[in-house]
């Protein structure tokens, strides 16, 4: 009886255990949702304080006509407008929206001064707008800068994929299931023990195992076991040994970390920018290209933040915005003085695509003759967050393709006779590349 108490209490040690498990890990889990909680009462709590006219409709206007060139709490082509109001009153005001050259003209201290510190870039005059409407615009730029919502504690830090939280969550776990197993097994071998101690008592005797002829003798002894084994693993070798070799060189889906994180789904994707804008070269020689920086500082002179509606869970509006400042810093881009500064620092980008020395890959003549579209090769890339390589770039890749596809004959003389010649030769409406001469090693080999 005794003994059987001894079972109950390892068992009840079982259930505590797994109990003080739970509770760890929910106690965890309470730990990440409380700042979370916090986060949204302080936004929500930023006041939103204006006087005159309605700052939601003022919003509207602001961005249709305004946002071109200002920006609320930061220097664009014009000044930052975020409480403009206290610089001068009303009627200034009024007088400068409706028509800023005449008030300059005027001789305006205020506004020739404006006028001179802003680089004398005139304001496009916008004597549309009443009165009403300026006092709507002038609300908004005077409502308080929302508390930047600071990244909750338990938010996952961007470009880092597990989440510290999670490490320690996971930690708990792992640690207590370690703890049942030792349990358990302390268990067994106590049961063990009972059970030797109960049957000793009662006088039975437990059974020895005859030794019996170990298995790998067994088999030793069988020569054609032994042969047939021995092929079977020569066989799985060698094939394991051609599947390595054949993967030495090929790099698909390589997927190297730039210095930038730059997004092709943002803005091949989302912003539907062509391939072409970018990799210009594309269309009339062997490389691609990676595009200079002054090309993007077409477009990022007056994008210097991306939208609330571009962050994704894994990576939050802030770490877009760090990225696009890491391109300012590399060009020189003062974003205060709207000016460069001079000082670059050449933006190291990773190559990715890399054929052998030996092999000879011509762009243009796929874009451009062929008109093949950089997906065929590149893969779905206005879907790549981070760019890699899709395809695995290997001789037989080309050749494969080169045997399936039709030269684009259509609206070009050089093929139309070619092509009568050749589909004479071949017997065949269409050409593949293949039937033009792409299979001669020459072509791709130098
Ligand atoms: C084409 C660009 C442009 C647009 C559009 C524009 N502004 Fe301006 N704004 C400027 C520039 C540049 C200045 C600085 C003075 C100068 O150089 O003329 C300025 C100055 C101002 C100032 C004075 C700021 C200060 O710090 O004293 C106010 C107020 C202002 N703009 C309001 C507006 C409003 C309201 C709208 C929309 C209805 C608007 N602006 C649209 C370019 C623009
Ligand atoms: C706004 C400019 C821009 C546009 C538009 C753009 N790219 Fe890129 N592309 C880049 C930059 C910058 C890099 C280098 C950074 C990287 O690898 O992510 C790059 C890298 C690449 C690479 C890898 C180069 C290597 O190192 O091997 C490929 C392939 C590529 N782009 C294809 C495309 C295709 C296909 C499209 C159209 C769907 C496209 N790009 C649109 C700027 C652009
Ligand atoms: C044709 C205009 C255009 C060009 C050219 C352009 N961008 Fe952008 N870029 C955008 C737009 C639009 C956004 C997104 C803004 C948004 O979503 O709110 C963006 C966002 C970004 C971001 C933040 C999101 C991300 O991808 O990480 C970075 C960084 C960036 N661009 C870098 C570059 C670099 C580097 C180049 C040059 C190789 C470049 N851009 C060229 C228009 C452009
Ligand atoms: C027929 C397949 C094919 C097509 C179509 C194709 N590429 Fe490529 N691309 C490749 C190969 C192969 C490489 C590796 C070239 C090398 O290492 O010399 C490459 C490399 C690149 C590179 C990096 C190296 C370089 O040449 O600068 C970029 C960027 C690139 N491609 C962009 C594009 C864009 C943009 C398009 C569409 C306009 C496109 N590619 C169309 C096969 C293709
Ligand atoms: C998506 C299909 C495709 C892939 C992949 C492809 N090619 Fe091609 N290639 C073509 C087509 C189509 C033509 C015919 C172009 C034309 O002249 O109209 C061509 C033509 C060529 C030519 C010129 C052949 C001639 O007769 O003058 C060379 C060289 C070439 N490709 C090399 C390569 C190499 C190297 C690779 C691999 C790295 C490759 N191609 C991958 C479709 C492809
Ligand atoms: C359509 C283009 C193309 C043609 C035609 C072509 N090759 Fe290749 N070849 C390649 C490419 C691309 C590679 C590089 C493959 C890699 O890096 O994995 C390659 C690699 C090789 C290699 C190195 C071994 C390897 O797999 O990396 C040899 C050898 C070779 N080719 C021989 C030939 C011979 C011989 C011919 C003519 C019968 C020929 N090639 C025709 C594109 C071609």
């Amino acid at each position: 009886m005794e003994k059987v108490g001894n079972h109950n209490s390892n068992s009840r040690k079982l259930f505590l255990s797994l109990a003080l498990m739970l509770s760890i890990s929910v106690a965890s889990f309470a730990q990440d949702a409380a700042p979370a909680a916090d986060a949204t009462a302080a936004t929500a709590a930023a006041p939103a304080a204006s006087s005159g006219g309605d700052a939601a409709k003022g919003k509207e206007l602001f961005n249709a006509n305004c946002a071109a060139c200002h920006k609320l709490d930061a220097k664009s082509t014009g000044p930052a407008l975020r409480g403009v109001s206290g610089k001068h009153d009303m009627a200034w005001i009024y007088k400068w929206v409706h028509n800023s050259s005449d008030l300059i003209k005027s001789g305006d201290a205020a506004a020739v001064k404006l006028f001179e510190e802003n680089n004398k870039i005139p304001m496009t005059a916008f004597p549309q707008l009443s009165e009403g409407d300026i006092d709507n615009i002038i609300a908004y730029t005077s409502e308080p800068k929302a508390e930047a919502a600071a990244p909750a504690p338990g938010q996952q830090l961007p470009g880092t994929p597990n989440g510290q939280e999670a490490g320690v969550s996971n930690n708990v776990i792992l640690g207590a299931l370690s703890l049942v197993m030792a349990i358990l097994i302390v268990m067994l071998v106590l049961v063990n023990r009972v059970l030797r101690k109960v049957a000793a008592a009662n006088g039975i005797e437990v059974a020895k195992k005859e030794p019996s002829l170990p298995i790998w003798k067994a088999f030793v002894k069988n020569q054609f076991l032994v042969l047939v084994s021995t092929i079977f693993l020569l066989l799985v070798g060698a094939y394991m040994v051609y599947g390595y070799l054949m993967q030495v060189g090929v790099d698909q889906n390589y997927e190297p970390i730039q210095p930038i994180h730059y997004s092709h789904r943002i803005h091949a994707g989302d912003n539907e920018i062509n391939c072409k804008y970018c990799h210009s070269a594309s269309r009339v020689s062997k490389t691609a290209g990676i595009p200079s920086l002054n090309v993007c500082m077409n477009c990022h002179k007056t994008i210097s933040e991306v939208a609330e509606t571009t962050a994704t869970p894994e990576y939050s509006k802030a770490f877009y915005d760090e990225q696009i400042q890491k391109l300012y810093k590399a060009v020189g881009w003062d974003a205060t003085t709207q000016s460069y500064t001079g000082k670059q620092e050449p933006v190291k980008w990773v190559r990715i695509h890399n054929l052998p020395d030996f092999v000879y890959f011509n762009h243009s003549q796929h874009v451009t003759t062929a008109g093949i579209e950089c997906q065929t090769c590149h893969g779905p890339v206005q879907e790549f967050e981070i760019m890699k390589q899709f395809s695995p770039l290997t001789m037989g890749w080309c050749i494969n393709c080169h045997r399936k596809t039709d030269v684009k004959m259509e609206g070009n003389e050089y093929y139309a006779k070619i092509h009568e010649e050749l589909s004479k030769k071949y017997g065949v409406d269409k050409l593949t590349a293949a039937q033009m001469g792409g299979l001669e090693c020459g072509k791709c080999h130098y």
